[in-house]
């Protein structure tokens, strides 16, 4: 059992989560666009990673018998100018949503609410990887610079990136 107030603040994680999927499937149809295919496939990724990290919250909601409430998700942007700043954009965001988890923990913590405690210790883990990839495809694109070759093997780089899907992904309602 969690109070309805925490139970509030798990559902506006969905909504950043799967907001956080949509940004990437935005980022990954940009890239496609200007002919940076690795990077479509590593934002497409992207994209799979944040809806199971919004399957996580849905599937915990569920189990411990509160109801899961669906907002609405906003509208990305289309453009995301060069790939640079497209990953300044995403580390950003990274930033922003390691935050909430913060705060999320911090309710958890002030309701002596130890089971989503416990839970949430996943997402601060993840969020160190995230933003830890972000910074070093960043130092990437600095080193290498932004045109030519060093964006082609850049490129060629994120190409290989694929999703591994926590075991049971193919029945959504079993990812915990
Ligand atoms: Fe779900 Fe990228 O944080």
């Amino acid at each position: 059992m969690i109070s309805e107030k925490m139970a509030d603040a798990l559902n506006s994680q969905i909504n950043k989560e799967m907001y956080s999927a949509y940004l990437y499937m935005a980022m990954s149809a940009y890239s496609s666009n200007i002919g940076l295919n690795g990077f479509a496939n590593w934002f497409m990724v992207q994209y799979q990673e944040e809806m199971v990290h919004a399957m996580k919250l849905y599937n915990y909601i569920s189990d411990v018998g509160a109801p899961v409430e669906l907002m609405e998700i906003e509208k990305p942007p289309q453009d995301f100018g060069t790939a640079l700043d497209m990953f300044y954009a995403t580390l950003e965001h990274e930033q922003f949503i390691t935050r909430s988890i913060n705060d999320l923990v911090d309710l958890a913590i002030e309701e002596k609410d130890h089971a989503t405690h416990i839970f949430l210790q996943w997402y601060i883990t993840e969020q160190i990887e995230e933003e830890g990839n972000d910074n070093e495809i960043i130092d990437k694109l600095k080193l290498a610079g932004e045109e030519g070759n060093g964006l082609f093997m850049i490129d060629k780089e994120l190409a290989v990136r694929i999703f591994n899907p926590p075991a049971a992904v193919t029945d959504w309602t079993q990812v915990r």
